[in-house]
């Protein structure tokens, strides 16, 4: 089966957790992309839910798809997030941001009674830190957060090449809040909750892509079927 079937099953798995009525976070990336569509084909059908979308792309695809949407200034708690992830451990911590929205993925997901992370088996790791670890800076005092970066990485025992992301015309990513991406090449993280509330405490990083104890229940779609794993 190919990867993109993967993702869908994955998805209409964290669909049979909806709800009527619920207010639901909607991620943002490939396997996401399948949930908004997805949802979106349940709420045409009749299904009472709204939105609160962790991108700009997510924000015009469940548009499209006739999602109604609405804000975190405008409801208190959401129910339910689904979101995918580029790596997950046994733990459920997560290494987001690869396509860039870890800011208000995380918003959203600690705004969320429940997360459910959905992704094709191969995002399973034993241990975070293969996939390079997405950093989110305020681009003033750029070389003086890669700095403090470099001692927290230091102070957890990890140590890694620093890459500033660029987009396809050679420039700095600019994320949907105007901050600029570091990709953190650590191989393992060794510990990656201790090294999470490091870098959450230096002044310029905006956001890091380390989900700690956000995830409570992950769906993982592979060859041999569905693997659904609670925290
Ligand atoms: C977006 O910023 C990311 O956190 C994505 O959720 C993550 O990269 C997974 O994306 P895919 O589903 O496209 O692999």
């Amino acid at each position: 089966m190919n990867i993109e079937a993967l993702k869908r099953q994955a998805a209409a798995r964290a669909l049979e957790e909806v709800r009527d009525g619920m207010k639901l976070g909607l991620g943002t990336g490939s396997t996401a992309k399948h949930f908004v569509d997805l949802l979106g084909e349940k709420v045409r059908a009749g299904l009472n839910v709204v939105g609160v979308p962790t991108s700009e792309a997510t924000r015009i695809q469940a548009e499209q798809c006739g999602v109604p949407l609405t804000t975190l200034d405008e409801v208190d708690r959401l129910d339910l997030t689904v979101d995918g992830a580029d790596e997950i451990d046994s733990a459920l911590n997560l290494i987001k941001g690869g396509g860039g929205a870890l800011l208000r993925e995380k918003i959203v997901a600690a705004a969320s009674d429940r997360m459910i992370v959905i992704a094709d088996d191969s995002k399973w790791v034993d241990v975070l830190g293969r996939f390079p670890l997405p950093v989110e800076l305020v681009p003033f005092g750029l070389a003086a957060t890669r700095r403090a970066m470099a001692g927290a990485f230091a102070e957890t025992g990890n140590s890694g090449q620093m890459v500033l992301r660029k987009d396809k015309d050679g420039h700095a990513f600019v994320t949907d809040g105007g901050h600029w991406i570091v990709d953190a090449q650590l191989g393992r993280i060794s510990d990656a909750p201790r090294l999470a509330g490091l870098l959450t405490s230096i002044p310029g990083v905006a956001e890091h892509g380390l989900f700690i104890g956000l995830a409570s229940l992950a769906v993982l779609a592979g060859s041999q079927g569905i693997r659904v794993i609670e925290r």
